[in-house]
């Protein structure tokens, strides 16, 4: 959350800014603005930003706003409203150093205060001002010196770009807790906070590790830590293509991303599958058999829909791996002081693989001495690189702030992991081959389910009139009933709750009349008797009912019939008609259905 770009070549940097920040806009869109050098040494610098979207802020560029190098940010407010004193870049009091920062400075409280006692004018309500002051008032004379001098005052997480009008060759930037990508141009080096601004006009990248800052002039980089020694940073290529970032012809990101699930799939499930062994080949796990073997319990640990995956995937263990699993969200784990065992095989799960509960609760495991694996979708993320090993997701770049390719392709990398561990303990020759088979189908029969789209569409109208919905699931479905709601709920603003099936007479049963409809999560399975009743239990209450199932239920209103395919692989189908139930409503309540109200993507603040 929070987009940061800068920009160090021959080009008019003004355009090469706004569209990154629009490239960035998923983390946030509360407000926006750009800093350029105006000008060589003796120059200043150009300021302007604004609350409002990143169009909004096109708008308000003069006219004669040009320059070669230049900083900008979107916010996603946490200190001070999102007004335009609190918009990025701040500036020192003389105006001739300007930052970007993305993170949270947790003592900024009493920054402020020092710098207020020290005569200093703060200009906005940020935590981030502080930093341009603290620069302003380093002794050091290089501009890289300085900036370590001021980082020497800051707790907490930030990603920075810093430019200063006495040192127009450069922009320096620093890492900790919150991304920081370098692009290398040919003669000109950008800077972002994702590769998806930069994308466009570099392929090669180099991602800051925590504790680093690097200096970038047009025709040179360098990286070091914050004690001033070199690193030895090197340049990767970014595996997508720049049109994969792109809306190819849908009107959101959310459409297109639910659209592309078939090939998703396909891609998580390329190049891994064994048939002779009746397995999977995860090359990056590193988790050898005897290893696999010595795990006592899995311990899931993710956010939000990552989370919900995370359930999906620790069902799959238990039934395929017979390992007693479960998933917790990571933001409870990391607070909880919780007992790390050394039999437990620990998994963090996360498509940014920047989110910072996540990532803490990874750090603080393995300070503890655990095994930490990362089902992960950004390939060299924070995450990625801080586990020891795991399963790279392949979904592709996500943009839309709500996750649902990724989500997909989550469960069926545990579906891969649970298959690969029960392989190696008791799962037969038969049941392996079982789930392969499975696996293979999983692309056709989303795209049979896409095929219905119109009719979930039709069904998405009626429920958009609904006061409050519920999501009920048994076991399988139970963390699809989750996700469903918490998707529903992101962008419709409508209220939904999950509940398992079950539970509904404990209590919530008590919500139900014909306002507030009921979606139920119910496979053809052994439940099926079980989630019939409760179908009658909502009847009898005058409660409407949607029923996703394998086949027609005559107590629902309406059913959406979804294919039949493993049991264990029932979550993955079952969910995607829910992503086109949520879109669909959002759409017929005209809501902003990529940008949803107070979120943005990769939440890096606590
Ligand atoms: C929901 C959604 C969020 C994320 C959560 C974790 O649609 O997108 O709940 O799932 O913020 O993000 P990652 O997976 O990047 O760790």
């Amino acid at each position: 959350m929070c987009g940061i770009v800068g920009y160090i070549g021959k080009r008019d940097v003004a355009p090469l800014l706004l569209e990154g920040l629009q490239r960035l806009e998923y983390r946030g869109y509360d407000s926006a603005g750009i800093a350029i050098q105006n000008g060589g040494r003796g120059g200043g610098l150009k300021t302007v930003k604004n609350a409002g979207r990143v169009r909004d802020l096109e708008g308000k560029v003069p006219a004669r706003f040009s320059g070669t190098s230049g900083i900008a940010h979107t916010r996603w407010a946490t200190h001070g409203a999102p007004n335009d004193a609190n918009a990025h870049p701040h500036l020192d009091a003389a105006g001739r150093i300007a930052v970007v920062h993305n993170g949270i400075i947790d003592n900024s409280a009493d920054l402020r205060a020092k710098l207020a006692a020290e005569g200093i004018e703060l200009a906005s309500e940020t935590d981030t001002e502080v930093l341009a002051h603290l620069i302003a008032r380093a002794g050091a004379e290089k501009l890289e010196d300085k900036v370590r001098e001021a980082l020497r005052y800051i707790e907490g997480t930030y990603g920075i770009a810093v430019l200063h009008a006495d040192f127009p060759d450069r922009i320096v930037v620093a890492r900790n807790g919150s991304p920081v990508v370098l692009g290398i141009g040919e003669k000109e080096m950008f800077v972002a906070s994702d590769v998806a601004a930069l994308i466009s006009h570099t392929r090669q990248v180099i991602t800051l590790d925590d504790g680093e800052l690097a200096t970038i002039k047009a025709d040179d980089y360098r990286t070091y830590t914050t004690d001033g020694s070199r690193t030895a940073a090197a340049p990767t290529t970014v595996e997508w293509e720049a049109e994969s970032y792109d809306m190819g012809g849908h009107d959101t990101y959310m459409h297109k991303e639910i659209a592309e699930q078939p090939e998703a799939v396909d891609r998580v499930l390329r190049g891994r599958i064994d048939d002779r062994f009746a397995t999977v080949r995860l090359g990056g796990l590193n988790l050898d058999a005897r290893a696999a073997r010595g795990v006592r319990r899995v311990k899931i640990l993710g956010c939000g829909s990552a989370y919900h995956a995370g359930l999906i995937g620790a069902q799959m263990i238990e039934e395929l791996a017979r390992i007693p699993a479960d998933a917790e969200p990571a933001s409870e784990f990391r607070y909880r002081n919780a007992v790390v065992d050394p039999d437990t095989l620990y998994i963090a799960t996360s498509q940014s693989g920047e989110t910072y509960d996540t990532l803490a609760a990874v750090q603080e495991l393995k300070r503890k001495g655990a095994m930490v694996l990362g089902v992960v979708n950004v390939v060299g993320s924070a995450i990625a690189r801080e586990t020891d090993g795991g399963v790279y997701v392949h979904a592709g770049p996500e943009v839309c702030v709500v996750s649902t390719k990724c989500f997909t392709n989550t469960a069926v990398a545990f579906a891969l992991l649970a298959l690969h561990l029960g392989r190696i303990r008791d799962l037969s020759v038969a049941d392996g081959k079982r789930i392969i088979e499975g696996l293979r189908r999983l692309p056709e029969q989303i795209g049979e389910i896409l095929r219905e789209e119109d009719r979930i569409a039709k069904l998405a109208a009626e429920l958009a009139e609904s006061r409050s919905m519920m999501f009920v699931g048994r076991v399988r479905g139970f963390p699809v009933a989750k996700e469903a709601s918490l998707k529903l709920k992101e962008v419709s603003y409508i209220h939904a709750e999950a509940y398992p099936a079950s539970e509904l007479k404990h209590g919530p049963l008590a919500l139900v009349e014909p306002a507030v409809p009921t979606v139920a999560i119910m496979p053809t399975d052994e439940l099926l008797e079980k989630n019939r009743a409760t179908l009658e239990e909502i009847k009898a209450r005058s409660g409407r009912i949607l029923a996703v199932a394998h086949e027609e239920q005559p107590k629902a209103d309406s059913t959406i019939v979804v294919p039949r395919n493993e049991p264990e692989l029932d979550p993955v189908l079952m969910g995607i008609p829910l992503q086109l139930l949520a879109y669909h409503t959002a759409l017929a309540l005209g809501r902003d259905i990529d940008k949803p109200r107070n979120l943005a993507k990769s939440v890096t603040v606590e």
